[in-house]
């Protein structure tokens, strides 16, 4: 067999171990044929030298923001996966939208199919955003478009006046999501409490910036985690927490798993890396803060960090994901969001960073390849569980993507060998269509030096994006498996017995 292309002189790592020094990957097809030592190649076989350099497979982002309508000034699918692309990720989930007045979600897809066709630089599937998950939806069109679309997975929130649930509406879709097979995602922090707060400090005259931080107290995130927790608990569903901030919010899941409820959770670099500091702003100029804006905020205490990265390397966090929700500091228009008649009004500024192309580096740098063993923050085969592999499972693409194994679609990252790949994030190195990064001035301890998507090279840090943006493809997932708690089977189609709980 003539193989297209073999990467060698590499060391692989897959989410069990670091595999021996000196394998080879051969790649036919966009698949991975095979892993061995002097592989043949031929004339027509490309050869990339890894030059001692890690290989890790291709980064999945299993939560990523683009062409929202509720986001017009944020990133489209040309720039959100060309950014990706360059920070070593080789697929994007991302999000389509139900507003409230959608009573069908076909068109809500079709809109979102429209938006991302022949405009991605990486393959992409969607999660379906639920705002109005009427009976019609969830027992008629879910099972459809799981079917046909290969969409599998549901995200919720408890917050935000356009889009939160009742915690009966969120029952309903537990129980829907869990006889399907379906994973669900919950934005898990309490609205009546912020919107509290919001009040007593906007009639207060506290609108700058940082009050943000103030209004979404730590206690909204830890009381409506333990809530979506007890609902999947009564639901005996699936459910994964997305961005989580608070260490005692992830304890609830750490105390749920031990239980062994299929509980997971999510967290993202910025409350890995960054604290509500931040929201300050420069002290020249502290609507500035606004750049620091996302919710969960940025917490206070640098414990919650601590926290959060004894997650990261216990086994807590299921996925790390970049929660990519830009929206430019400066409008189109010279007009700053936020700022209303020249008075900073945090309650509008919009809520979100971008982080799609830093996601990988940022966590790399704390691993053994970059770090003494003293300093490591992870291992390499956690860095791979968490970047790649477990979202991969977790959302329907176990077989096709996230590891480096025959039949696997060839998507990896070449990583530099040593310290030679080590760089300041800015701005200026960026490729997404964003004015600034959260992550300004941080020291990265290596970058990808090339990224490969089914065989492809289409990130070289030499020569920058080589991909086509029309190389991207849609994904059909299948159903997620369970990788935490005892729901280990789920039932593949509809059981009587549980119809019965909310039809
Ligand atoms: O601040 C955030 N995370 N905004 C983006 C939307 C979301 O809730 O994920
Ligand atoms: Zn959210
Ligand atoms: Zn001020
Ligand atoms: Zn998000």
């Amino acid at each position: 067999m003539d193989l297209d292309l073999v990467v060698k002189n590499g060391v692989i790592v897959i989410a069990s171990e670091v595999l021996p020094h000196g394998l080879q990957i051969g790649v036919k097809d966009g698949k991975v044929a095979c892993i061995g030592i002097n592989l043949p190649t031929s004339t027509n076989t490309q050869v990339v030298d890894a030059e001692g350099a890690y290989i890790t497979p291709g980064g999945v982002d299993s939560h990523v923001h683009l062409a929202q309508k509720n986001s017009p000034t944020g990133d489209g699918w040309e720039a959100g996966s060309r950014s990706a692309i360059a920070g070593g990720t080789t697929t994007i989930i991302a999000f389509a939208s139900q507003e409230r007045e959608d009573a069908s979600l076909y068109p809500v897809l079709e809109d979102y199919h429209a938006k991302s066709k022949d405009q991605s630089y990486c393959d992409y599937g969607f999660h379906f955003i639920l705002t109005n998950p009427t009976d019609e939806i969830l027992r008629n069109e879910l099972p459809v478009l799981a079917e046909k679309e290969g969409i599998t997975s549901v995200k919720l929130y408890m917050t935000y006046e356009a889009m939160k649930l009742n915690d009966r509406q969120v029952l309903n879709i537990l129980f829907a999501c869990k006889t399907l097979g379906m994973t669900t995602m919950i934005h898990a922090e309490s609205h009546d409490m912020i919107a509290l707060i919001i009040e007593g400090l906007e009639k207060n005259k506290n609108t700058e910036p940082y009050f943000h931080a103030v209004a979404r107290a730590r206690i909204a995130e830890d009381e409506a985690s333990y809530r979506a927790i007890s609902l999947a608990e009564l639901a005996d569903a699936p459910m994964l927490i997305v961005h989580m901030s608070s260490e005692i919010a992830v304890q609830h899941v750490r105390d749920a798993q031990t239980r062994l409820l299929p509980i997971h959770a999510e967290t993202c670099p910025h409350y890995l890396f960054l604290l509500s500091e931040k929201i300050k702003g420069e002290s020249h100029d502290h609507f500035s803060g606004a750049k620091h804006v996302c919710s969960p905020p940025l917490r206070h205490d640098p414990k919650d960090l601590d926290g959060l990265w004894q997650s990261i390397a216990n086994g807590t966090f299921t996925t790390f994901s970049s929660d990519h929700a830009p929206s430019k500091y400066d409008a189109p228009g010279g007009k700053r969001l936020g700022l209303v008649d020249g008075i900073p009004r945090f309650s509008k500024i919009p809520n979100g960073l971008p982080g799609v192309e830093t996601r990988m580096p940022l966590l790399f740098s704390q691993t053994p390849a970059c770090q003494s063993p003293e300093k490591a923050r992870l291992s390499l085969p956690r860095f791979v569980q968490l970047t790649a592999t477990n979202p991969a499972k977790l959302y329907g693409l176990d077989g096709k993507k996230g590891s480096i194994a025959p039949g696997y679609d060839a998507d990896f990252v070449v990583w530099h060998p040593g310290s030679t790949g080590a760089c300041t994030i800015s701005q200026s190195i960026l490729h997404h269509d964003m004015d600034y990064t959260p992550f300004e001035g941080m020291q990265i301890e290596n970058w990808p030096r090339y990224t490969i998507l089914r065989g492809q090279v289409i990130w070289d840090q030499s020569n920058g994006i080589v991909g086509k943006m029309q190389y991207g493809r849609y994904l059909k997932r299948g159903m997620g498996q369970v990788l935490h708690g005892k729901t280990g089977n789920l039932p593949q189609g509809w059981r009587e017995d549980e119809r019965r709980y909310w039809l």
